[in-house]
């Protein structure tokens, strides 16, 4: 197996979950407790904006409890250690991967630890809650929403990440149940562009047939490992 040069990995909520960051469809998750109709979507933030700040502002807080595990920081080294192109794209809104020190890394549901501002769009780092008083620092009015894309929200930077999976030869897959688009179908991108494809999860994913290789336990395992053997 050659060395690749160019590589694309995409995590999701699984690769947090030793870090105790709960999953979205595994039993006790987060769409086990919420409906996503009720604080996922702008249609959920137009009719109760402060039950979605209140869902946000409880998973933020989380995030002063959580630190990144063996599978966040083994991304991180192998990024530091390699030569050719490395893209780090994440479904996941916790930090953990920067904590890690991940560098070329795109949220593309957006971040915990950011909001936004309702009236300009611009981008604030997030610490504390946001409730109906909080005042937005571009424009000083109560006009805060999460960063986070919502269900019926394009993602961030598609375009970045398409370039990128049509020139990768290697895409690794982490920690993600493939039921959630655009993500789920990167593989595909990356298998058009003949790229070795590879799913990194504790059991297999709704996409798995799409993966010429699995590597089927924990993240904080199985990362590492399968990183030893590239370079
Ligand atoms: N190690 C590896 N994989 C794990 C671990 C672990 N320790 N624990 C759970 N998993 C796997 C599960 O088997 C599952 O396939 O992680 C996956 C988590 O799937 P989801 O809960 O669906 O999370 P994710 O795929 O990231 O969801 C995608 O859906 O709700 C939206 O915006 C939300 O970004 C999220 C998107």
């Amino acid at each position: 197996m050659t060395t690749p040069k160019r590589i694309v990995v995409l995590t999701g909520a699984g690769i947090s979950a030793e870090s105790g960051i709960n999953t979205f469809r595994d039993n006790g998750g987060l769409w086990e407790n919420h409906r996503l109709e009720d604080v996922a979507t702008p249609e959920a933030f137009a009719r109760d904006p402060n039950l979605v700040q209140r869902f946000y502002n409880g998973r933020r807080a989380q995030l002063n409890d959580v630190n990144p595990n063996p599978a966040h920081i083994a991304l991180a080294e192998f990024e530091r250690n390699f030569a050719g192109d490395f893209l780090l794209v994440t479904q996941n809104v916790d930090h953990l991967h920067q904590q890690a020190g991940s560098k070329n890394l795109i949220h593309m549901h957006g971040e915990l630890k950011k909001s936004r501002c309702l009236n300009t769009g611009r981008i604030h780092n997030q610490q504390t809650d946001i409730n109906a008083t909080s005042l937005c620092e571009c424009c000083n009015t109560p006009s805060l929403r999460p960063h986070i894309v919502w269900f019926g929200e394009m993602p961030l930077d598609m375009e970045e990440i398409y370039q990128a999976l049509e020139q990768c030869d290697l895409f690794i897959s982490i920690g993600t149940s493939g039921n959630v688009y655009p993500a789920a179908g990167f593989v595909e991108v990356a298998n058009s562009v003949n790229a070795r494809t590879v799913e990194i999860n504790l059991e297999p994913s709704r996409g798995a047939d799409a993966f010429q290789e699995a590597f089927h336990g924990p993240a904080s395992v199985k990362v590492a490992e399968f990183l030893a053997t590239i370079i």
